[in-house]
């Protein structure tokens, strides 16, 4: 580490970073953000979202059109590329074929005019460390496509850069790699105490490996938070239907929020009469108006099945469907006008599917969010 800045600087910051291609779209809207020394960060989020374009300023391969990016501190515009401290992996691997693994892992260091004495450790050092040592001499077609990524994981960091970039690093591999890979570059993380941007559409892969996600749509983030925050505590429908599954039940607020429980900050509780069922109670952020238009928003695995008379928060459907997954089966269950998808334990189902049947659904209180409601495929603004 050269020239340490105080503690307190981040390692990245964008200010207001905006990009245009065409200059009519933002793909990137004043993007304002910081990653910490050490963190592992993965920007989540559909095609199109403007993820890549974000590394690619980071790396230095796209210029912003606006706000400017730093890195410990100081200001990358004027710094090309190859001086910018920054590793970086992709989802082909982009690993010359022509040159060996040994080649290709030193490639970078000799860019940077490292001496010769210290690129050949250096070298064996990394290809040890992802677990590819003796390899040197083969060329990238004669791997397989996890020991490739393997590779390009060394060449990303041999040269101990201050920070690594991963494009969907993992989108080739078949899934059980995939799984493998996933932990092999949180050990590898742990163990170097690297600071990791990682982008995936994948957001199993995202909760698994972050310590924060930032969820992106049309070039905004729309939400940052850490893995839980994300999940359970989505801040709009666009986040809460990316990221996992989820129930959205239409409603119209009745009591805005308990006054007791309306303390600054914290999610207030709501009563909501739902389009198709009785009033229930769910967790507000910010304030809401009598009558205004919402959705209730309840994870599959937040219903329960059985009669549980004792909840505040009841409905009632009509069984269309049960969908065995060997350790869980899904319900998919009517209400009124919509459907609700409900996992549940096989232990609480036991009965043989019956069509038609009347169903209990519960839940408790701080397991119902309010948000707006989705409008067609639901981003939100
Ligand atoms: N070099 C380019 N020239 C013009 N438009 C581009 C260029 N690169 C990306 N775009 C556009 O910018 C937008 C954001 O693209 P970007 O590649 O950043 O998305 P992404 O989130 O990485 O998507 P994906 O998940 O498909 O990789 C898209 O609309 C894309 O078509
Ligand atoms: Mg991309």
């Amino acid at each position: 580490m050269r020239g340490e800045p105080s503690r307190e600087t981040p390692l990245v910051a964008f200010r207001a970073v905006e990009k245009t291609y065409d200059g009519v779209v933002n793909v990137v809207e004043r993007l304002d953000l910081e990653i910490e020394r050490g963190e592992f960060l993965t920007l989540l989020g559909p095609s199109g979202s403007g993820k890549t374009t974000t590394l690619m300023m980071l790396a230095g391969f796209e210029a912003p059109t606006a706000g400017e990016i730093l890195l410990n501190g100081r200001s990358l515009a004027r710094t090309p590329p190859f001086r910018r401290n920054i590793g970086m992996v992709f989802q082909n691997y982009a690993l010359f074929p022509h040159m060996t693994v040994g080649d290709n892992v030193a490639y970078p260091l000799r860019r940077r005019r490292f001496p010769r004495s210290e690129v050949d450790t250096r070298v064996r050092r990394a290809l040890d460390m992802v677990r590819l040592g003796g390899l040197e001499q083969r060329f990238p077609g004669q791997l397989s496509g996890g020991q490739q990524q393997r590779v390009a994981l060394a060449r990303a960091l041999v040269f101990e850069p201050d920070v690594v970039l991963m494009d969907e690093p993992l989108g080739a591999l078949d899934k059980k790699l995939r799984e493998d890979m996933q932990l092999e570059i949180r050990h590898l993380h742990q163990t170097l105490g690297m600071t990791v941007i990682y982008v995936t559409h994948d957001q199993a892969e995202a909760l698994t490996m972050s310590d924060r996600i930032a969820v992106f749509s049309d070039g905004r983030i729309q939400q940052i938070g850490s893995p839980r925050e994300v999940y359970e505590r989505p801040v709009n429908a666009f986040v809460a239907n990316f990221i996992g599954e989820n129930n959205m039940l239409p409603g119209v607020i009745v009591t805005p929020a308990e006054p007791a429980l309306s303390s600054e900050g914290a999610p207030q509780l709501c009563t909501v009469q739902l389009d198709d069922g009785p009033t229930v109670e769910a967790l507000a952020n910010g304030s809401r108006r009598v009558g205004e238009r919402v959705a209730v928003s309840i994870r599959p695995e937040r219903l329960e099945l059985a009669h549980r008379p004792d909840r505040r928060n009841r409905i009632q459907g009509r069984l269309l469907e049960v969908i065995y997954f060997g350790d869980h089966a899904r319900l998919r269950v009517r209400v009124g006008a919509i459907e609700v998808m409900v996992k549940a334990r096989l232990d609480e189902w036991r009965h043989p599917e019956c069509r038609g049947e009347r169903v209990d659904l519960s839940w408790a209180t701080d397991h119902g969010l309010v948000l707006e409601p989705a409008v067609d495929g639901g981003a939100a603004a």
